[in-house]
């Protein structure tokens, strides 16, 4: 039950409430306020690329890692359709390996480091993006905070029955492990209304800020910028997306 594999077939149209524009946006902005001087970025955890395609759109030359290539086909047809070159590359993160360095920006945009469950894996890939960055290069990143994985998804069930998929979404927080193992059921529809039942464990593992920062720092970054839900404010105890701003 691999993650991300059928799941990745449905993934955009589940995430259709989200503002992937005023993301990109929010983005741009992290990068305008640092006064980074960006044209390359390296995306780590691109997934479909909803991120990935509007940043080449606005002319960046960008690549994108993701481990799924259930994923990376799905970002592949949609920037084929809009006729967008992009360099996409099947790799777990954890053991990334890239041979382009002295690169402006690297991102990792919707919580993809909480998916890196050991301390050790996310510290070498803190460590091997600092190797990565050119001097002053900025590394962007959000995770999904310890309060939203502990306590609102925490040990809650979802479901939603829309017109070709339904789910049932249901999950376990260890409090000991600080562990979320999300239970994901969907069934999806063909075009005769019949439907296919298709199930994947996905787990993610909060952090707390202090923890990432630790990390961060052990991988030789300073002065780390902690923002909370796309403000430009320290987070509160119940912001749910937590984002990172670091330079080389
Ligand atoms: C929530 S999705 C985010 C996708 C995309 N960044 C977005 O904004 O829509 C998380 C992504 O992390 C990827 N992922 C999880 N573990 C990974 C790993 N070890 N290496 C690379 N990608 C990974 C999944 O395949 C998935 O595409």
């Amino acid at each position: 039950m691999d993650q991300y594999r059928d799941f990745a077939f449905v993934y955009d149209e589940l995430m259709d409430d989200v503002d992937y524009e005023g993301w990109v946006d929010y983005i741009e902005k992290i990068i305008e306020k640092e006064n980074a001087k960006v044209k390359n970025i390296l995306e780590l955890a691109c997934g479909t690329g909803n991120i990935t395609i509007p940043l080449a759109k606005k002319n960046y030359d960008i690549a994108g890692i993701d481990i799924s290539d259930e994923m990376l086909n799905v970002a592949r047809s949609k920037a084929e359709k809009e006729n967008i070159e992009l360099v996409l590359l099947e790799q777990d993160i954890s053991e990334l390996d890239f041979d382009v360095t002295n690169l402006d920006c690297v991102l990792c945009a919707c919580d993809g480091f909480n998916y890196i469950t050991y301390d050790e894996d996310l510290i070498n890939i803190f460590s091997k993006t600092h190797e990565l960055l050119k001097e002053e290069g900025i590394f962007i990143f959000d995770i999904s905070s310890f309060y939203k994985l502990s306590t609102v998804l925490g040990d809650n069930m979802y479901g939603e029955n829309r017109e070709n998929i339904s789910y049932m979404w249901q999950n376990y927080f260890d409090d000991e492990q600080n562990l979320v193992e999300m239970e994901l059921t969907f069934f999806v529809a063909d075009e005769n209304g019949k439907y296919d039942k298709h199930e994947e464990v996905h787990l993610q593992r909060a952090y707390t800020e202090d923890e990432i920062i630790d990390m961060l720092e052990e991988a030789g970054f300073s002065d780390v910028k902690v923002y909370g839900d796309f403000t430009f404010d320290a987070p509160e105890e119940d912001s749910e997306r937590i984002f990172f701003v670091c330079r080389k």
